[in-house]
C-alpha cells in the first residue's frame, strides 16, 4: 500500500510561457518545444505521446503511441488499422494527442480529425523498419484476444520462413494524420499558476489566446 500521496508535490519553476513571446504558428511554437525536448537528452522518448480516441460506445480509451512525422498538414503515427484505436478511429476519426516533457514542465494538447495515411505513405514508413518489427507487425492481430504466447511465436516462425527479405505491408497496418484544430501550450509555474496559450483554428486562420491555469 502506497501512503501519503498527497505528501508528494512538486514546484514547477523551470520556464514562462507569454502570449506575446509564442510563434504565430501552431506548428512552429510545437517544433521550438519538441526540438528542446529531443535536444535536452532528458526523456528516453521525447516523442512517445497519449493518443485518445473515442468510439461509438462514447467511452474514450487512451494509449501511448510513437509520433513517427509531422508538418503543416499535421501529425503521423503508425499502428494497426485493426486494433481498438483502428476501430474507434473508424467510428469517430477524431483524436486527442497529449505530449508531457516532465522535466521541461511542459504539456502540449492538440486535438483534430484523422485520416488514414497513402499506401504510399504507409509502405516507405513500414520498409524503413527494422525486419524483426516488420515480421511482428504482420503477425499481431493488435488488441484482440491472444489465448497463447505460444500462439504469436508459431506464427513468427511461419512468418520467418515465408518472407526471409522483405516482409510485404499488410492492407490493415499502416498511418494516420491527425490534422489539428486546436493547440493548448502548457508551460508550469511557481504555487500552479501555470501558463497556458490556446490556439483555435478559425476560419483557416490560428486565434491565440491565455487561458486560467
Ligand atoms: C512507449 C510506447 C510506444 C508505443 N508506440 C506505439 C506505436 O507507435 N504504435 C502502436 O500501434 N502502438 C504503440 N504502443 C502500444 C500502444 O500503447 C497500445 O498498447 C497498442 O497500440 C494497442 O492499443 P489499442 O488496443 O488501444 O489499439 C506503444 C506503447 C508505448 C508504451
Amino acid at each position: 500500500m502506497i501512503e501519503n500521496l498527497s505528501e508528494i508535490r512538486q514546484e514547477y519553476t523551470k520556464f514562462s510561457l507569454d502570449i506575446k513571446d509564442v510563434n504565430s504558428s501552431p506548428f512552429h511554437q510545437f517544433k521550438d518545444w519538441f526540438q528542446v525536448a529531443i535536444k535536452s537528452d532528458l526523456f528516453y522518448d521525447p516523442t512517445a505521446f497519449n493518443l485518445s480516441t473515442c468510439g461509438l460506445d462514447m467511452m474514450p480509451s487512451s494509449r501511448i503511441v510513437l509520433l513517427k512525422s509531422f508538418d503543416e498538414n499535421g501529425f503521423q503515427f503508425f499502428t494497426n488499422y485493426s486494433s481498438e484505436k483502428g476501430n474507434n478511429l473508424e467510428e469517430n476519426p477524431n483524436a486527442s494527442m497529449l505530449f508531457y516533457w516532465d522535466k521541461l514542465e511542459r504539456q502540449v494538447r492538440i486535438s483534430g480529425s484523422v485520416e488514414k495515411l497513402s499506401a504510399i505513405d504507409s509502405d516507405n514508413y513500414f520498409n524503413s523498419r527494422p525486419y524483426e518489427s516488420r515480421i511482428g507487425a504482420i503477425a499481431s492481430n493488435q488488441s484482440s484476444p491472444l489465448i497463447s504466447k505460444h500462439n504469436l511465436e508459431a506464427r513468427l516462425f511461419e512468418l520467418k520462413a515465408l518472407y526471409p527479405e522483405n516482409p510485404p505491408r499488410p492492407e490493415n497496418w499502416g498511418g494516420y494524420n491527425v490534422k489539428p484544430i486546436s493547440f493548448e501550450f502548457w508551460q508550469g509555474r511557481e504555487s500552479r499558476l501555470h501558463d497556458r496559450i490556446k490556439y483555435r483554428l478559425n476560419n483557416h486562420n490560428w486565434e491565440i489566446e491565455r487561458l486560467y491555469p
